[in-house]
Order: C-alpha cells, then structure tokens, then sequence
C-alpha cells in the first residue's frame, strides 16, 4: 500500500512565541485532509513539531546540547517537563484525529527511540502499517542519549528522513509549515519574498523563517532533510499548511502550489 509521511510543523499547530500556545484550528482543518489520503488507500504516518510546548523549555535550559554538570538538577526538572508539555501537545493533536473517527496510536520516541540526529537508534516497524490500521503519530521529543549527554532533541524532521528512507513505499513526504507557502528566497515575513518551486540541496537560501526560537535548527533543518528524503522518494514537498488541500494534490496529481525537493 502507498505510504504518505506528514509532518505538522510546530509552528503550524501552536504559536511558537507563546509558551504552550495551541493552535487548535490550525489541527482542525488539516485532518479532515488527512482522512482524504486515507480514504483513497494510502497509509499515514504523522509526526508533529514541538512549537512553543517544546523549544522555549529547551532552549532556556540548553536541552539540545545535554548534560550540563552545572545545571543538571534544573536540567532534570526541565527534561520531565518537556517531556510533560509534548505528551500534552500529542494528547491534542490525537484528540482531534478521533473527533473526526481516525484511530490514533501514539509512539512517543522516548520510548522507542535513543540519540538524536539522523542516525538515532530505533525500531520504526510499528510505523508500518495499512491503511485500516490506526494511524502512528509520533513527535519530536527528548530522548535518552548513551554516555556522559545522557539527553537531546530528537527533532520529528531527522524522524522525517529515517522514515522516508527506510520503510517501504513510501510515495510522498510531507512538511507542512506554519509561516509560507514553502522555501521562501528570503524571511517570509519580508516584502518581496518569493516562493522557490523547486528546491536541491545545492542551491543556498538565506537562513529564514524560525531560527531565533528553534533548538532543532528551523527551516534549513527541513529543507536539508527533505532533500535527504528525495534520494528515495519522488514527492517530497514543503507546504503551507495553512492550505491543507495541497496535500492531496500532491498525492493524487504529483503537483500543487509549494517546493517541490529534488534530489
Ligand atoms: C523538537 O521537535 C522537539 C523538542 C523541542 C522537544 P521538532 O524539531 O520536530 O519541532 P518543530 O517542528 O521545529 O517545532
């Protein structure tokens, strides 16, 4: 069965400004597109973001670089709230996929998943399943790292490229973003920023969107690991997911209004 991975970007689904901000509209109108994929027989795999429930806490406490020995107890407190605030954030997301009748099972990488970076160690053959089963929705999360780090920041994109790569027929992966129609060729927020239809990762673009607020590394992050995904897989795209139907036009037509990443 054709498998689409989306990925719901954290600055989609909250406001990354606001600590704990949900952007629960935002949820709403992107599953009942998601249902689409699945009633038209593809199985689903969603990843979502952190946001404002995950890169403030982070960042604050330098979560992403590990173990600090002159901080370790706040560090501690911080890595279990985190931990908290994602488990909270996924409890959203998979409470409006069952308003709307899809099962959900949640697998959060804590306890699937150990490093950070592409090369985690993990099992993904829970994610692969048919397009009856319920859908997998995992997250970027903090992780356990072996040795003297003893934790980071699993980001859902490095999750993104793990998957696309290795699990079967996979046709299409999918970032959705919160800010722009996709790879901007400046700030999205700047006049005069363009969209970059197609994207490889040769060609340089102006560091942009989320970078101040992000402990994972924003937009480069994406487009570096899009155009990894795209080696496997031919539609690998970044969207605006503000525009949900764009999805299913990639799925079902190979072309829609966003970048497209080539290999
Ligand atoms: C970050 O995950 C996880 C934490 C900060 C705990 P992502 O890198 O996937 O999150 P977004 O999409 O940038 O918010």
């Amino acid at each position: 069965m054709p498998r689409v991975i989306i990925k719901l970007g954290g600055g989609l689904i909250t406001d990354k400004s606001q600590y704990k901000h949900l952007k629960a509209e935002c949820i709403e109108a992107v599953v009942p597109i998601i249902k689409d994929i699945i009633d038209s027989g593809h199985s689903v795999i969603v990843i979502h973001g952190a946001g404002s429930f995950g890169h403030i806490e982070s960042r604050k406490w330098g979560l992403a670089d590990g173990c600090n020995p002159d901080i370790e107890a706040e560090q501690d407190e911080a890595v279990t709230k985190v931990r908290s605030d994602m488990l909270e954030l996924n409890h959203h997301v998979i409470s409006v996929f069952e308003a709307q009748g899809i099962d959900t099972e949640s697998l959060p990488p804590r306890n699937w998943a150990k490093g950070v970076g592409i090369s985690f160690g993990g099992d993904l053959a829970a994610f692969i399943r048919s397009p009856s089963d319920a859908i997998p929705i995992t997250f970027g999360d903090v992780v356990d790292i072996p040795g003297e780090q003893k934790f980071g920041i699993l980001s859902g994109d490095h999750i993104m490229v793990r998957m696309g790569i290795e699990l079967p027929d996979v046709i299409a992966c999918l970032f959705l973003l919160g800010d722009a129609d996709g790879l901007m060729d400046g700030p999205p927020w700047e006049p005069g920023a363009t969209l970059i239809e197609q994207w490889i990762a040769a060609d340089a673009i102006r560091a942009s969107h989320d970078s101040d607020t992000d402990v994972t590394g924003g937009i480069l992050l994406k487009a570096e690991c899009a155009s990894m995904i795209a080696s496997s897989v031919e539609q690998v795209w970044l969207l605006n997911g503000h525009k949900p139907k764009r999805m299913l036009e990639v799925v079902l037509e190979g072309e829609t209004v966003g970048t497209k990443i080539l290999n």
